[in-house]
């Protein structure tokens, strides 16, 4: 029977984000540094079987719903095809998502989408290849192009684009990469930057707001969308003129993390590689469940340790009080 993830301010929690691996094939200035982080030691990351065992957890006792594969770069664990193909033998079968840089993606859309894969979203933050270069310190943004159209090729749709958008740096690419994903039927979303950067460095002043974003868009005549957020974190308008793939009107999102937060219907579960659950990206405290599995402990009990991690999550984020602190785990080892 399923006894949901709920919380004392009666959110549930049914998407769970699942981090893969810390690791990283790009290394975006807003993400971390040059030289690399000090990455998860191996035989601290769950095994494949580890982390399907606990996504059967939530699946079967949680009342999880979606499950998203995330990073670092999740593409780059070996097993990634078959967490996903053990994922979709699930009963209910959740949805399944993965969220990647794209490199890879060429050649893996067909084997992910036979695996059961429902919908990827790349991260692409400037159509100039040297901007690429000079943002993520690797020369591939060739790879990432390819990985878009091998994943919509593939049927992994709608492909979701993520973009964070820098002062001085790509917000200036706003229209022309709204016209490239119009053009491609690709939906693209804007994403204020957050607090999470390896290096500390986030300065709120450099983050292009929602309301930025918006205003550099007004060429396009956005209209106000007809659904309804609901949980997710965009927020989508409705682009006249276009439609996207499924020949539906085309929309474009803006995610407002820290000027229009959503935290009040956040329905958000996360895992990190090493087995660790986090009520929320900003999370401070985190639950062991790496060290149940490996006692031993039986399903039931696991799944109430999960329970009461998720309990505890706090009602926002709190990047507006004098007392925020951002948490010790960067962004690359939490998962988008
Ligand atoms: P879909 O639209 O269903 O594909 O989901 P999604 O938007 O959650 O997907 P994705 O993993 O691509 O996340 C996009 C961005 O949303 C991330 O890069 C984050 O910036 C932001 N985001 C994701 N989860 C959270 C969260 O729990 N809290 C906050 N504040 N932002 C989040
Ligand atoms: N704030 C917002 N988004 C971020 N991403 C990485 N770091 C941050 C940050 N500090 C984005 C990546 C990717 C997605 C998973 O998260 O660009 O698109
Ligand atoms: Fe890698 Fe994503 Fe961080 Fe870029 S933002 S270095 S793609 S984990």
């Amino acid at each position: 029977a399923v006894i949901a993830l709920a919380d004392r301010f009666g959110r549930v929690a049914t998407d769970l984000r699942v981090s893969l691996t810390d690791r990283c094939n790009l290394r975006c200035t807003y993400c971390m540094p040059a030289e690399g982080l000090a990455w998860m030691p191996q035989p601290e990351q769950l095994t494949d079987d580890e982390v399907i065992r606990l996504v059967r957890i939530a699946v079967e006792q949680l009342g999880v719903t979606g499950v998203r594969f995330t990073g670092g770069e999740p593409l780059i664990r070996r097993g990634l095809v078959g967490i996903i193909a053990a994922t979709a033998q699930l009963n209910p079968r959740p949805k399944m998502s993965v969220t990647t840089n794209g490199i890879g993606l060429e050649r893996l859309a067909p084997a992910l989408r036979d695996a059961g894969l429902d919908r990827v979203n790349v991260s692409l933050d400037t159509l100039d290849p040297d901007r690429f270069r000079t943002l993520t310190r690797r020369d591939r943004h060739a790879d990432v192009l390819l990985g878009l159209r091998a994943s919509a090729e593939a049927g992994l749709t709608p492909v979701k684009i993520n973009t964070v958008l820098m002062r001085g740096v790509n917000d200036d690419e706003a229209p022309a990469l709204l016209r490239f994903a119009l053009e491609h039927g690709y939906q693209l979303r804007f994403i204020e930057q957050m607090p999470l950067d390896a290096q500390h460095q986030w300065d709120r002043h450099a983050m292009v707001t929602a309301d930025e974003i918006l205003a550099a868009l007004t060429p396009f005549d956005l209209q106000p969308d007809d659904v309804s957020r609901g949980t997710a974190p965009a927020e989508t308008w409705l682009v006249p003129g276009h439609v996207d793939a499924a020949g539906e009107s085309a929309r474009v999102g803006v995610i407002g993390s820290v000027t229009r937060p959503f935290c009040g219907d956040c329905d958000r579960t996360r895992l990190t590689a090493d087995g660790q659950i986090r009520n929320c990206l900003f999370a401070t405290e985190e639950s062991d469940l790496r060290k149940l599995l490996r006692d031993g402990a039986p399903d039931t009990e696991i799944a109430e340790a999960w329970r009461v991690a998720m309990f505890g999550k706090r009602a926002g984020h709190g990047i507006d009080d004098p007392s925020f602190l951002q948490p010790a785990r960067p962004m690359s080892a939490i998962g988008g």
